[in-house]
């Protein structure tokens, strides 16, 4: 037996054992009663009775033990010119007196604060500082309209808003302050004070009485100690698409996030203290809580925080020249950045520029990894190109290659196996397991490890039933996919109506409501049809209402702005097309599926309950208008 399934094997057999022993490695201020409280199942907690502070493991710790000088941070911003190397003393000493500023402000244990921001060093002091005063951040990304923030703010009532004046992308930069403040008016909650983080890129007016600049905030600000916690207190809450528009509340809790982040740096990822890892992704999804900010910093890496993209920042040889110039060893991304890059340099030619020696692995995860792209990245980069699968649920991965367990070969397509902890099934319609090869939904067997999420924000019955009710006893990713003769996963599809478009997670239900709200709109349905750049877009089928005179052109531009404005630019929403009517069952389900496989150009079943066969062609008509289709 390889050592990967001898210690996988421990992982399920004995659970408590397996996590007490990585829960040695991490600094607790009070030992748990028991590593896991399974008294009421479906719901588990980890370490029950502990009590740790998630900032002095990323930080204090590293200090203490002689890691003061080392780089902990360091921020790279091609597109502002900044490159700033923080050492763990710096920043442990940067977000004691940040801490310091916010409990000036009121900000304590339990309360909750939002952050919007860019990529700056700026947001990573700021989900630490309150992380240091066991305060639950809620970082929202900042390709999200005012509306979302809005019903953010609404969820979490927070104190306070930490956010920054603009955020830079590629082309333009992005005012974030007004965005704010539409997002303070539109919510119910009151919002009392902001810390507003001015960049000389732009600056903005401040709101007297509500509104603090960061360098005022912290100007005689006390360093603040760190406030012990519950190992079962929230340590953040990240919103993510649900099946509507409202988003869900993903909460993680402090202890169980320590243990599990430190063991897959070393375990998954194959780092030890002193390598540089890069994620390159936003803070303001999952893969920047868990692998830009805390498990680099739990692990004792150093960290590459970078404000750019793949592309264009200034070219595809972006990422060579960081990787080459912080001496990364580890890099994690999703396959879409690299499908940017193999579009403007086919050939590879700008990596030849660059020493990559020190560059061991490339990880890759957000949406499934096509053949093409994980073929590319090998070719090109000699590296081991490990795909793993995950969630913003479990914060790490479900499956993944355990590089620093054993090397398992990859099979192209799949995320690889089980990761330890993580007991996967693959269940039909009834509950059963399905034979090897058959597709079904996959789920994991509960209890589910450290890290993952205990609850859904104020919402433990909408977590019950979005996660927990359809298959007693285990967790439904609303994934589908199968498991070979080999015990190698495959993840291919969601199934509900969340698509990934760029790696990013949305609700294509979400759209919907809001082109519904169009007053010409009658009806409409929102599908995700394949992209060769970002894997999924989301493309609109509007039916008017009939006597509506405005021309069909100016209603699409107006959905268009519509979900731009009340989404967000994330949401790629950029076709859309009329169509007389949607197909439909005869108890009135729309299908889209069979509307996607037309855009697609797949072979389709014609739906046995298809109320009216022929709307299928004037589908695929008026999608071959906009481009897609046309088998
Ligand atoms: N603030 C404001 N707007 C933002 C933003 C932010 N933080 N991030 C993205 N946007 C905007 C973009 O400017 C773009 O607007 P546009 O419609 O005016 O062009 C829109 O949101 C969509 O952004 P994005 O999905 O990033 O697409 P893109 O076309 O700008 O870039 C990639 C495509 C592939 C280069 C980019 O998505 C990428 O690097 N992705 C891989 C890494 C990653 O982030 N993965 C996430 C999970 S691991
Ligand atoms: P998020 O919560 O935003 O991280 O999105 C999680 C979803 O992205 C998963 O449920 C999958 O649908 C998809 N996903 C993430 N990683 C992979 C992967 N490696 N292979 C296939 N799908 C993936």
């Amino acid at each position: 037996m390889g050592r990967y399934q001898e210690i996988y094997d421990r992982s399920i057999n004995d659970p408590e054992s397996f996590w007490a022993e990585a829960a040695a490695a991490v600094h607790w201020h009070k030992k748990w009663d028991k590593v896991l409280d399974d008294s009421n199942p479906p719901y588990y907690r980890w370490f029950p009775g502990a009590e740790i502070n998630t900032c002095y493991n990323a930080l204090d710790l590293h200090v203490e033990n002689g890691r003061g000088d080392q780089a902990a941070l360091i921020y790279d911003s091609p597109v502002t010119g900044n490159l700033k190397t923080f050492s763990y003393r710096e920043l442990r000493d940067e977000v004691a007196t940040f801490a310091g500023a916010l409990a000036r402000l009121g900000v304590e244990k339990g309360d909750r604060v939002v952050i919007y921001m860019p990529m700056v060093p700026q947001v990573v002091v700021a989900m630490l500082a309150c992380a240091r005063l066991g305060a639950v951040h809620s970082v929202v990304f900042g390709g999200f309209a005012a509306n979302e923030l809005a019903v953010r703010i609404d969820d979490a009532k927070p104190k306070l808003i930490i956010s920054a004046s603009c955020g830079i992308e590629v082309n333009r930069t992005i005012e974030y302050k007004p965005l704010l403040d539409e997002a303070i008016q539109l919510a119910k909650h009151d919002v009392e004070q902001c810390i507003i983080l001015q960049r000389p890129e732009h600056t903005c007016d401040l709101i007297d009485d509500r509104d603090i600049e960061w360098n005022q905030a912290i100007s005689g600000a006390e360093a603040h100690d760190c406030v012990p916690v519950a190992a079962t207190d929230p340590l953040y809450i990240l919103y993510t698409s649900g099946t509507t528009g409202e988003p869900k509340g993903v909460v993680r809790d402090n202890g169980g996030h320590v243990v599990a982040l430190k063991w897959t740096m070393q375990n998954i990822y194959n780092t030890q203290p002193g390598d540089v890892y890069w994620a390159a992704s936003d803070v303001g999804w999952v893969v920047g809580h868990s692998y830009i900010v805390y498990g680099p910093l739990f692990n004792g890496n150093t960290t590459v925080l970078y404000e750019g993209k793949p592309v264009g920042t200034p070219d595809p040889g972006a990422f060579w020249r960081v990787i080459s110039e912080h001496k990364v060893k580890v890099m994690f991304t999703a396959p879409t950045a690299f499908r940017a890059i193999k579009k403007e340099d086919s050939q590879g030619k700008y990596i030849k520029h660059y020493d990559l020696s020190h560059f061991k692995t490339l990880f890759l995860a957000g949406e499934r990894c096509d053949p093409d792209t994980l073929q590319w990245a090998e070719n090109k980069l000699g590296v081991p190109v490990i795909d793993h699968w995950w969630q913003t649920e479990t914060a790490w991965s479900i499956c993944a290659n355990c590089m620093g367990i054993e090397q398992l070969p990859v099979k192209q397509g799949s995320p690889t196996k089980p990761a330890p902890g993580m007991d996967v099934h693959v269940l039909d319609e009834s509950g059963h397991d399905v034979e090897s090869g058959k597709i079904g939904a996959l789920v994991v067997k509960l209890p589910l490890p450290p890290g993952t999420f205990p609850t859904l924000w104020n919402a433990q019955q909408r977590f019950f039933d979005t996660y927990l009710a359809e298959y007693p006893g285990y967790y439904k990713t609303a994934d589908a996919g199968y498991i070979d003769e080999h015990g190698y996963v495959f993840v291919m599809s969601r199934t509900d109506d969340i698509i990934n478009v760029a790696g990013h997670r949305l609700s294509t239900g979400g759209i919907e409501e809001v082109l519904a709200a169009h007053p010409d709109v009658a009806e409409c349905a929102v599908m995700g049809v394949a992209d060769s750049l970002k894997g999924q877009i989301p493309v609109g089928l509007l039916v008017l209402n009939s006597g509506t005179e405005r021309s069909n052109d100016e209603i699409i531009k107006e959905v268009i702005q519509m979900v731009r404005e009340q989404i967000g630019p994330v949401a790629a929403f950029k076709k859309a097309t009329v169509v007389k009517r949607l197909p439909k069952t005869r108890s009135g389900k729309i299908l889209r599926g069979t509307m996607r496989k037309i855009a697609d150009s797949e072979d389709y079943k014609m739906p046995a309950t298809i109320d009216d066969p022929a709307i299928l062609g004037e589908i695929a008509e008026s999608l071959g208008e906009i481009g897609y289709g046309g088998k």
